[in-house]
């Protein structure tokens, strides 16, 4: 493992450790549960305190790099390192506590993710990678699903918060899911795409999911074998963005690309 990576799994798990602590004092009706961009995109303090308790961790280490986080945005710094923080990725999960929500954390050079720590604490799992060096497991070496026909593939996704979005989301979704073995909607992103790694799941896409969702496990997912792109040949960015075993990921890309009605957007 290189030293990124294990610092950014060592911070994951000691975020993931505090949240697993407080989060019995939770409750879908506390005053410590706010919204943020509609009434279904909630925050809770525990997402503030898992941030910063991240950003003091890893500026006390590296107090010149950047951090960009889900909540506080990005603070400057002078090198060319960023980390690219989600302090709790299915924020709702942890509010309703149902297990599939993580810590994604991810380190840039240079703009380039190198490394990454996606810690789905409730299941006691901590995904990791390295640029070059292979997805883990624990101590498992993660190669994700050969490519199965787009029939017999399971496929993930996730939805966004904003009303109109889903509306859009849930018609493409009615197109994809009589072609496909079966949806999956598990509530996390980071944890979805290291789903992927794990052959848990065949396939993963979102429209509009926000770089710190996938940031990390967009790197697991891709050492793991996984190809990991946006629609139309773009970049993964917050364009509709899929992840699948490279031949599984073009025959669901053709398909999404015919049911998108953002797809010229
Ligand atoms: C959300 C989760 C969800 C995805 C949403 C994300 P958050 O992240 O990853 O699975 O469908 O688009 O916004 O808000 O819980 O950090």
């Amino acid at each position: 493992m290189t030293d990124f990576a294990r610092l950014a799994e060592d911070i994951a798990r000691e975020a993931g450790d505090m949240l697993l602590a407080k989060r019995p004092t939770m409750s879908v009706a506390s005053a410590d549960v706010l919204t943020k961009s509609s009434p279904t995109d909630v925050v809770t303090v525990l997402d503030k305190a898992s941030e910063e308790l991240i950003r003091q961790r890893i500026l006390a280490v590296r107090p010149d790099d950047r951090v960009l986080g889900e909540e506080g945005g990005e603070a400057p710094g002078v090198s060319d390192v960023r980390w690219v923080v989600d302090p709790i990725d299915g924020t709702v999960n942890f509010l309703y506590g149902l297990p599939d929500w993580a810590v994604s954390i991810a380190v840039e050079v240079n703009g380039r993710v190198v490394a990454g720590a996606v810690n789905v604490a409730p299941r006691g799992e901590m995904f990791t990678a390295a640029l070059g060096d292979g997805a883990w497991l624990g101590g498992e070496r993660l190669r994700g699903n050969p490519a199965v026909p787009l029939a017999q593939a399971l496929v993930a996704t996730g939805f966004g918060y904003d009303a109109a979005r889903r509306a859009v989301q849930a018609e493409v979704l009615t197109g994809v899911l009589p072609r496909v073995r079966d949806i999956r909607r598990g509530g996390s992103c980071a944890a979805d795409l290291c789903s992927v790694a794990a052959g848990r799941v065949d396939a993963y896409y979102e429209r509009g999911i926000n770089y710190w969702d996938y940031a990390a496990a967009g790197l697991v997912a891709s050492e793991a074998g996984a190809r990991i792109g946006g629609l139309d040949g773009r970049p993964y960015n917050s364009e509709l963005t899929l992840c699948a075993a490279p031949g599984l990921f073009e025959e669901l890309h053709d398909l999404l690309a015919s049911l998108d009605p953002e797809r010229d957007a």
